[in-house]
């Protein structure tokens, strides 16, 4: 988390950062910061709260500067306030620099330098290495910067990207990179850092992903990289193919709520060029060309945290059922400090929208090192889990700026369906008339998602309805069960409200106390196998004055019977049918949301994107 931008230029530096702040602001927004060097006059500038209000306090205070560095901060070590807000500036107030990332050996580091005599005026781990740097530059003999940050960066522990300035160079910028992600902007004359490529795109579309233990030395006419043994490595132009369109609001109040109404056609970019119904096929070249490895998979582990992780969970009950496959599905957190049995054979499926969470990456990299093949299911192009996999799918869903994950998560079911679909296929473990059955439910899935969306309204009023309560529960079963963890989890995000999800049978096995005529319940109960058995759930709930919300198929009569309030769907297979009763949901969620005053897209505590453990 955090988001980081720097600019060296002809340009003026603060609108440049300022604007990149706020497109990155996804990424923490408890305080934030700009360092601006003009004339040799190096200004720090920061203050807690989100970006706008770094933007206010700037009025009227000296901006002119064609170098300058800004972040937006999700607090690690040291609460959110003025002081402990980035940049950070060195003892002798010579260098600023900003992190995004923890240094994990940050208090031994600290310790040493408190011996030294060296005082420090914020709690961040940021401050302790910068002056280690700085102490470092001022002992080395070669006195150069990137020397100095070279060793120092070789002493320390833990995930960074840091971009720093020098008051006595008024044109460079050197960044570093471990674990937290840095994309370099290439401009004519002039080069742009930031964490993601939008602060970038409406400069330029050139653009250098920076690899872990790279050192970026960066001025206006000149990049260059090295390792952090000071070898010269040739940077790799990617060329971006974003549009600036793609990471604007387009007229809706919210980017949650964008990204909601999005999805009809992000799920039909997804399928684009993969699924053609008629012909009866699935083409996907990163399944395609490993399809032996995928087929004879012993066992699949999928590993993900947040959203990703119940798309994972959906996935389990769907490659299990078509292609007779045991999957089993981890938190990215405890798959990396267990001591996981990957054998050879296995395959990973890692599911990820930013492809930047750390705990998920640093899994990856752990399971690489033990042979596993990994299958990549990614939003972002070219962030670091989609590199460090051997094969992948993208989601095609564009940029996901709102804090909960939305057209993402439906990307990523679509992506599933069709490589377990494809697996099964060639294993044979489903019949013709099932594959070609499910393949034309899969094409029709835009267009019943934008039905769904006609109806919003009713949503709004439910949300009106139910805004005050204090806890919800969410119930579901078979492939809706990760669905009522989805809504439970899309709910307490955006609205503060404590939420659970609970397969539905398994509620007597305690949630069952907490109902009463105040608990709002909310049922995933569309047409399937589990349908009886999910209205003896219902009933249950009712005996006991539960307040009754269900997501149900067009038609079904008896669910309303039972339910306070019901929203319907349009008929669906049971497999495919998740895509479409998370819709509702988010919803739900986004409606609560804003009647509670909330700022979905930045809700309290949260950050998009978890570079930190
Ligand atoms: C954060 C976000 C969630 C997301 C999770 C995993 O918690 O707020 O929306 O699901 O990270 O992120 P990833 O980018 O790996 O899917």
């Amino acid at each position: 988390m955090c988001g980081i931008v720097g600019y060296t230029g002809p340009r003026q530096a603060y609108p440049v950062i300022l604007k990149g702040l706020k497109r990155l602001e996804y990424r923490g927004y408890d305080s934030s910061g700009v360092a601006l060097l003009h004339n040799g006059q190096l200004n720090v500038y920061k203050k807690k709260g989100k970006v706008a209000d770094l933007e206010e306090m700037m009025i009227g205070k000296s901006l002119e500067a064609t170098i300058g560095i800004g972040h937006t901060r999700w607090a690690t070590h040291g609460e959110p306030s003025d002081r402990n807000a980035h940049p950070h500036s060195s003892k002798s107030g010579r260098l600023a620099m900003i992190h995004n990332g923890i240094i994990e050996n940050y208090a031994l580091i600290k310790q040493e330098l408190l011996n030294k005599g060296y005082s420090f005026t914020s709690d961040t781990d940021t401050e302790v290495l910068l002056n280690f740097i700085e102490d470092i530059h001022q002992h080395i003999e070669s006195g150069s910067l990137e020397e100095a940050l070279r060793i120092a960066l070789k002493r320390v522990s833990g995930a960074y990207c840091i971009l720093l300035i020098d008051q006595n160079d008024p044109e460079t910028i050197i960044a570093a990179r471990k674990g937290s992600p840095l994309v370099i902007g290439i401009g004519k004359g002039e080069h742009f850092l930031a964490s993601d490529a939008s602060p970038i795109i409406e400069y330029t579309k050139e653009v250098v992903y920076v690899n872990d233990y790279e050192l970026a030395i960066v001025k206006p006419d000149e990049l260059i990289l090295k390792n952090l043994g000071n070898e010269k490595i040739t940077p790799f132009i990617t060329k971006l193919d974003m549009e600036l369109a793609a990471i604007e609001k387009g007229g809706y109040e919210h980017f949650m709520i964008k990204e909601i109404f999005e999805q009809p056609s992000t799920i039909y970019d997804c399928l684009r060029g993969r699924l053609d119904a008629a012909a009866g096929m699935i083409r996907m070249a990163g399944v395609d060309n490993h399809i032996e490895q995928l087929t004879n998979a012993n066992r699949i582990m999928i590993v993900a945290c947040g959203t990703s992780w119940h798309a994972g969970l959906v996935a389990e009950y769907i490659i299990e059922e078509l292609c007779r496959i045991p999957v089993e599905v981890e938190y990215a957190s405890e798959f990396r400090y267990r001591n996981p049995i990957v054998n050879k054979g296995d395959v990973i499926i890692a599911i990820s929208q930013s492809g930047e969470t750390a705990d998920t990456l640093v899994a990856l990299e752990k399971a690489k090192e033990n042979g596993a093949f990994i299958f990549g299911i990614v939003n972002a192009v070219g962030s670091s889990i989609a590199r460090l996999s051997n094969a992948g799918a993208y989601t095609h869903a564009g940029p996901e700026i709102g804090v909960a994950s939305t057209k993402a998560f439906t990307g990523q079911l679509a992506v599933l369906m069709m490589v377990a679909l494809t697996i099964a296929h060639h294993k044979k473990t489903i019949t013709q008339e099932r594959y070609q059955a499910l393949l034309n439910e899969l094409q029709d899935i835009p267009e019943k998602v934008a039905a769904i969306l006609k109806n919003a309204e009713a949503l709004r009023k439910m949300a009106d309805k139910y805004k005050d309560a204090s806890d919800f529960l969410f119930l579901g079963r078979g492939y809706n069960f990760p669905i009522a963890l989805e809504g439970a989890l899309k709910l307490k995000e955006i609205s503060y409200i404590h939420a659970e999800g609970y397969p539905a049978a398994e509620m007597k096995h305690g949630p069952i106390a907490l109902v009463d005529e105040n608990l709002p319940v909310v049922f995933i109960a569309t047409n399937d196998l589990y349908h009886e058995k999910i209205i003896s759930n219902m009933q249950e709930i009712k005996a006991r004055k539960g307040k009754i919300i269900s997501i149900i198929t067009e038609g079904d009569t008896t669910s309303p019977k039972l339910s306070h309030d019901y929203f319907t769907i349009p008929p669906v297979d049971e497999l495919i049918a998740p895509i479409l009763t998370v819709i509702p949901l988010q919803l739900l969620s986004y409606y609560v949301g804003i009647a509670k005053g909330i700022d979905v897209d930045k809700p309290r505590n949260l950050a998009k994107s978890v570079t930190v453990e």
